[in-house]
Parts: structure tokens; sequence; C-alpha cells
């Protein structure tokens, strides 16, 4: 029976998986859950060996107390892991990663700087740059991402799919069964904080179900929706917004379009989209 291969180092990462030309790659920065399940799931699928990477990338991180307090929860993942029969699992140093010291070389256009480029200062830089040293690193066939963050995955394939030859899969976003979606943050979220979470995301699929019979009605709908969940749950909204799927624009009436919201409850930040 072979054994989850579990690498630190380049030189190993380079000698494990240099025999093989069909690699599902799932980045992650650990605290797994059933989303990360899934992504691996489909990738075991598609792939000839899967390799999963753990590495909390402090690049993209634009507030030092959020990068201190992300979920670390090594031994869990590796259980997970192991249950999962993953082939590779990739744990680098920042050292490992960042020896070279360069700086990233993604800069967002300013269509692109909207909703969490926004609010979060250099942080998609930090994604891309992290992203496109493990392609290099890699050379995935393909890579797997979840569409709770579908902004990142949007910039990811407009960045890497004319660049490389590597295809980036995007997956449904996995929610529990109060419709919360899954993140690793949830993590630091109190059962209270847990089930207020579901009635947002519950209030939200309403909202679009609303928007959807009129869409001229989409900023009034909001507006309202907006003030009504600041009142109830007590939390803090960054942003809430309709989106077209084509450019990110506010133009959503014939296009494809999604409600993307980011969001604070007791301190801890989540978004999702609808
Ligand atoms: O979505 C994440 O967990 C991270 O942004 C990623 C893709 C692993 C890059 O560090």
């Amino acid at each position: 029976l072979l054994q989850m291969k579990l690498i630190r180092q380049i030189t190993d990462l380079n000698k494990a998986i240099k025999n093989f030309r069909k690699i599902g790659f799932v980045p992650t920065m650990g605290g797994l859950h059933k989303g990360h399940e899934s992504l691996i799931n489909t990738s075991k699928k598609k792939s000839s060996k899967t390799l999963v990477s753990i590495f909390v990338n402090p690049k993209q991180f634009n507030n030092f107390k959020d990068y201190k307090n992300y979920p670390r929860k090594l031994d869990n993942d590796l259980k997970i892991l192991k249950k999962l029969k993953v082939d590779f699992v990739f744990i680098p140093t920042i050292k490992q990663i960042y020896n070279d010291n360069k700086l990233s070389e993604f800069k967002l256009l300013k269509s692109h700087k909207v909703l969490c480029a926004k609010y979060r200062k250099g942080h998609f830089e930090g994604v891309l740059d992290i992203i496109n040293r493990f392609i290099i690193l890699i050379s995935p066939k393909y890579i797997f991402l979840g569409e709770k963050d579908f902004q990142q995955l949007y910039l990811i394939k407009k960045f890497f799919e004319k660049k490389y030859s590597t295809k980036i899969f995007s997956c449904k976003t996995i929610r529990n069964r109060n419709k919360v979606a899954l993140s690793s943050r949830n993590f630091l979220l109190n059962r209270d904080d847990l089930k207020k979470a579901g009635f947002i995301s519950q209030q939200l699929i309403e909202l679009k179900s609303q928007i959807n019979k009129n869409k001229d009605k989409a900023n009034y709908l909001i507006k309202k929706i907006k003030r009504n969940l600041i009142n109830k749950y007590d939390i803090k909204i960054e942003y809430l917004e309709a989106r077209n799927l084509t450019n990110l624009g506010t133009n959503i009436i014939k296009k494809k379009y999604k409600i993307f919201i980011a969001f604070y409850i007791n301190k801890v930040r989540l978004i999702d989209n609808f």
C-alpha cells in the first residue's frame, strides 16, 4: 500500500513528483474542512496523483493579527489527508518559498480593485504571487479552487490560464445544513456566531431569488436587506453588492451575476457569494 508522502523541502518535492505528468494540485492554508475534502475528491477523480499544499502565506495577509490568528490545525489536517489517501502533502517553510525575496510581479487592473481587492490591499497580489510560485514548482496539470473565494478564482484564471498550460477548476461551495459556506475561519466562530451566519446566508439566498425576479430593483433590495442585517445581527458589513461574472462590473441586467458579501461577526471576517 502506498503511503501519503509528507514533503517539506523543495528538493524532496522535485524528487517525489518528477515522474508524474498529470498532477492535480489543491492549494490550502490548512484548517481543512469538507470544502477542501470536496476539492481533493474532485482532484482524485481527474488526476493520476493529488498534491495538497498547506501553507499559511504571510504575503497575502494585509493584517498581521489576522495572519497570527488564522486557524492552524496541522494534526487534524494530516488525519483528514490520510483518510482521503492523498498522494503528496507539501508543507514548506516561509524560507523555502520566499528564499529569492523577489517581489510580486502581479498588478491588478483598476477594474479588478473591487470587493475584497478594495478592502484588503495587497491581498490578491500575495495570492497570485504564491500561486505563481507553486505552479513553477509543481507544474500541475490541474488546480482545484472553491467558488466561495470567487474573486480569487476569477483572478487566478485571468492571470494564469494564458500564461501556463495548467487548467484551473472551480468547485462548488460546500455549505453546512444552515447554509453557512464552509471556511477555515469558521473555526474562529462560536455556536451563536455560526447560527447568525446561517440566518444571514438564508436571507441572502432569499434576496437573490427576489433580485432574479426583478433585476432593476437590485440596488433597492440590497440596501434594504443591508439595513436589516446590520440591525438584526449586529454585524459589520464591508460590502454587499451584485456584480456580473463576466468582468465583476455592476451591470447585471443581461448577464450572469452573483451577490457578494464580506462581513464581520465578532471580529471574524467572512465572505460568501450567492
Ligand atoms: O484560498 C486559500 O486558501 C489561499 O488563498 C490559497 C489559494 C491557498 C493561496 O494561499
